[in-house]
């Protein structure tokens, strides 16, 4: 599996602040290989970002931290949007009714998902501790998805999960 990440912030396109959600991606999700990219929190670039990466790459999975929230410069999920295929509301829904249990602004995230050809694209907030938290949630379902996605169909009803 190869995994994109994808950070996306102002700060840290300039240099300005380390990327510590970024490194918790790394460190959560276990791959064979990664891409990595920092990008500033511009629609044209984000989704640039993700195009490459799933047509380019070849990555299974892209994932992106930050830019998901109600500030006049938050756009990941607009860029997202206007490259997937398809959205997978379960994801996104799932990660914001139980984030909400740890942080009550958890609702604030407009974090999208969704797949573009074999590749699943997920959104994370910025912190390096909703990464985590977020991503702790869903990691179960990833290899599944990632499966369906790769064969074209997998009998979910015969697997025990
Ligand atoms: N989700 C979890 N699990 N934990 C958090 O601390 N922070 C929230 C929310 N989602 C948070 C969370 C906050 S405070 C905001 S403003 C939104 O994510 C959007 O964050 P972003 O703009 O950095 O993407």
């Amino acid at each position: 599996m190869k995994v994109g990440i994808i950070t996306v912030s102002d700060k840290g396109a300039k240099g300005e602040r380390e990327d510590l959600s970024g490194r918790a991606i790394r460190a959560l999700v276990k791959a064979d290989s990664y891409e990595y990219c920092i990008v500033p929190d511009e629609k044209e670039e984000i989704s640039k970002a993700i195009v490459d990466f799933v047509d380019n790459k070849s990555c299974n999975l892209v994932l992106t931290t930050g830019g998901t929230g109600l500030s006049c410069r938050d756009v990941t999920p607009e860029a997202t949007n206007d490259v997937l295929d398809r959205q997978t509301p379960g994801i996104s829904e799932v990660i914001r009714i139980e984030s909400f249990k740890i942080n009550k602004r958890a609702i604030l995230s407009r974090a999208l998902s969704g797949t573009r050809g074999k590749s699943l694209i997920i959104n994370l907030p910025g912190s390096p501790k909703a990464v985590k938290e977020c991503l702790e949630i869903i990691l179960f379902v990833i290899p599944h998805a990632l499966e369906i996605l790769e064969k074209g169909s997998v009998e979910c009803g015969s697997l025990n999960v």
